[in-house]
């Protein structure tokens, strides 16, 4: 099966699934990595792997929309089977959305549907609350919304802070991610409604 990766930052989860690929029995490969912009060490990683990259960004299209519409063909080029935002921190528009809907999956670092939005494990010590995780969904027009396809649990412990909380939940987010995205691919998935099904 063919991935099409989107990334915005350090790439960590890209790095998991590169991995992941170079055995043939994964059932995937990375095809082509994009980004929202330059210099970030996602589309290093990428490179270093001999992986096609390509960079969208906002502020070089007159509207969103047509940012939309140049991620959508830059991304429909590499025809994937998946598409996966991997710490891509942007919301796709309906262009992408009407292409890939049905196949766009993201990762987010906490238990949805708490704590949606870029600084989630912030959030989650902020509350309070003694668990969180990371939850692997598929991506629709809202924020964090979309149907779930796993959620893994992490705890909160005492003496966490931002950085240790969000990097034990990166840890159990990159094996969910490489584990889940295997099954789909090999096994398949039908989404009803809310429900994603893997046979
Ligand atoms: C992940 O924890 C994801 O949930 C969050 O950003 C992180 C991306 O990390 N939105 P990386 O770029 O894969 O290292």
């Amino acid at each position: 099966a063919r991935l099409v990766v989107l990334v915005s930052g350090s790439g960590s989860n890209l790095q998991a699934l590169l991995d992941a690929a170079a055995d043939p029995a994964y059932g995937a490969r990375v095809v082509a990595v994009g980004a929202d912009r330059d210099g970030i060490a996602g589309l290093d990683r990428a490179a270093a792997a001999g992986v096609p990259t390509f960079v969208d960004r906002v502020q070089d299209h007159p509207t969103r929309a047509d940012w939309d519409k140049a991620l959508t063909a830059h991304v429909a080029e590499h025809r994937p089977d998946l598409v996966i935002s991997a710490g891509f921190l942007k919301l796709v528009g309906p262009h992408f959305l009407a292409a890939f809907g049905d196949r766009y999956l993201n990762t987010h670092n906490t238990l949805l549907p708490a704590f949606p939005g870029i600084h989630g494990p912030r959030d989650a010590l902020a509350y309070g609350v003694k668990v969180t995780g990371a939850t692997l969904f598929f991506v629709d027009a809202g924020m964090d919304t979309g149907p779930i396809v796993a959620q893994v649990a992490v705890p909160v412990l005492n003496d966490d802070d931002e950085e240790a909380l969000t990097e034990r939940i990166k840890e159990a987010e990159r094996l969910q991610l490489v584990e889940q995205v295997g099954r789909l691919v090999r096994e398949g998935w039908t989404i009803t409604g809310r429900k994603v099904t893997v046979p």
